[in-house]
């Protein structure tokens, strides 16, 4: 092999690599980002010779790459692609690929793998002489189980790998919109002056799926939502709402101010769990798919402890946010799948109007099921009302899709790979950060069990435990669905 650069796939045939890595990569070479010279080793326990990995590669990609699958770019990808077997416990696959990256000067190692193999795999690239200084390691989220899991992994990873070599995903950051957090707050003058206390009275961010737990019952049961969605997802998108200007796009200078909110976040203890926390487990119900089962039925029917759903009301203890709730809430099998965040101003200090219809302005960012942005404005209705003026709110709308309509939605992984690629980290979360969120979730996870709190129930298709209404509207607010 004469190629000068290679990505390295661990568990290449599991569902994370079949359903993301490989159609990102494909995504790129269709698109002419990926150096000619790149090689693909997919490596996991399955036996493939390199002709039978390529066939099932280019079956699952035509699927999944459909309407945009196209043969020619196809015949272009294959040749690229290569397939290591093996235990990645054992030093036999190592020498294998050892073998096959003995010409690739750059390398990044991207585990797709359970994070109990992280260390292990750290370990052997490093007696393997594989972790070089131009080979980088792609991780994914959540690393560990908690901060003391957590420690173990980084320090396995710092033992073969310097910082700034370790690229810890959590695939929220390669979201467009997400992305585009960054340039609505500071790419604009309009929300800094308000963008605090002062002008706005709660933020809600909410991922919620309509899948189950379903085939990765085995993996989920182990994390649950808190660990699974709010220890990264929920606390990144948090993160870059709450955080404070960055002096410039560097990767550090942004992870800086995110991991200063981190710092900031008052710790839920046991004796606040059960104000501000509601943890449940969806039952059998209703869905657009017609009937679903319970999570415990959703394998052998065994009992579970494992939250499903989170609600959660967060304070983030600093001069900018003193005060404002940060309302969190994720769960699968809700009623519909919406990942949104709503930042509520807070109504007008004196009306002139009558107070119906009065409703203070809100910010809603949607990054799924559609990408958009919308600002909620009250406005006069058309009326030649006597007694006073008549109001409505109406929204402003920025619909990203309409605004790049020959744009294809990128998965969020193409702008990941091609990161860890380029080397470049601003769309990685250090150390530090992930560390400071670990820390904050334990205090809830040892709060639940302290208090024994078991998760309640919800039925599938539904928005959840109603507690989870109960959290907001005992402070006069509402989600907003
Ligand atoms: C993953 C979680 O990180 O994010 C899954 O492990 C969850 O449980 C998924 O379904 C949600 O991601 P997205 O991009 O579909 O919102």
């Amino acid at each position: 092999m004469t190629d000068k650069k290679a990505i390295v796939i661990f568990g290449a045939t599991g569902d994370l690599a079949q359903s993301m890595l490989f159609p990102s990569l494909y995504f790129l070479d269709a698109d002419g980002f990926l150096p000619a010279d790149l090689t693909i080793i997919g490596t996991s326990r399955s036996r493939h010779s390199d002709a039978e990995f390529a066939k099932q590669i280019h079956d699952s990609l035509a699927k999944r790459t459909a309407p945009y699958f196209s043969e020619e770019v196809w015949a272009r990808f294959a040749p690229r692609l290569h397939y290591c077997p093996g235990d990645a416990q054992r030093d036999e696959v190592y020498k294998a690929l050892a073998g096959l990256l003995k010409q690739a000067a750059e390398i990044v190692f991207h585990l797709a793998t359970s994070p109990d193999f992280f260390g292990p795999i750290a370990r052997h690239l490093k007696a393997a002489g594989l972790a070089h200084k131009r080979a980088r390691i792609a991780v994914e989220k959540p690393l560990g189980h908690d901060l003391a899991s957590s420690v173990k992994i980084e320090t396995a990873l710092e033992e073969a790998f310097t910082e700034d070599r370790i690229f810890r995903v959590d695939h929220y950051l390669g979201k467009e919109t997400v992305q585009n957090l960054l340039a609505l707050r500071f790419a604009n003058t309009l929300f800094e002056p308000l963008w605090n206390k002062d002008s706005i009275e709660h933020v809600q961010i909410t991922v919620a799926e309509t899948l189950g737990a379903g085939g990765r019952w085995s993996y989920y049961d182990s994390y649950g939502a808190l660990r699974d969605v709010v220890q990264n997802h929920l606390l990144q998108l948090l993160c870059l709402i709450a955080m404070e200007p960055p002096a410039n796009l560097q990767p550090d200078s942004v992870r800086n101010e995110k991991v200063k909110v981190l710092h900031s976040l008052r710790p839920i203890t046991a004796n606040e769990v059960e104000q501000q926390t509601v943890r449940g487990q969806y039952t059998k119900g209703f869905t657009e798919d017609g009937a679903v089962p319970g999570y415990t039925e959703e394998r052998d029917g065994g009992q579970s402890d494992t939250e499903t759903f989170v609600a959660l009301s967060a304070h983030i203890d600093n001069w900018r946010w003193a005060g404002v709730p940060f309302y969190l809430r994720t769960g699968k099998r809700m009623a519909t799948r919406n990942t949104q965040i709503v930042v509520q101003f807070r109504p007008v200090p004196h009306s002139i109007f009558s107070r119906r219809g009065l409703m203070a302005n809100r910010l809603t960012i949607r990054l799924q099921p559609e990408e958009e942005i919308s600002l909620s404005l009250m406005n006069k209705t058309p009326s030649l009302e006597q007694d006073g003026m008549q109001l409505k709110p109406l929204s402003l709308n920025l619909s990203l899709i309409d605004a790049f309509k020959k744009t294809r939605r990128r998965i969020a992984y193409e702008r990941l790979m091609l990161g860890a690629l380029s080397g470049s980290q601003i769309l990685f979360v250090r150390r530090d950060e992930t560390e400071a969120a670990w820390a904050w979730i334990d205090a809830i996870a040892e709060g639940w069990k302290q208090r024994d709190m078991k998760p309640l129930p919800y039925a599938a298709g539904t928005s959840g435990p109603s507690a989870a209404y109960v959290l907001t509207e005992r402070n006069g607010q509402t989600w907003y669905d």
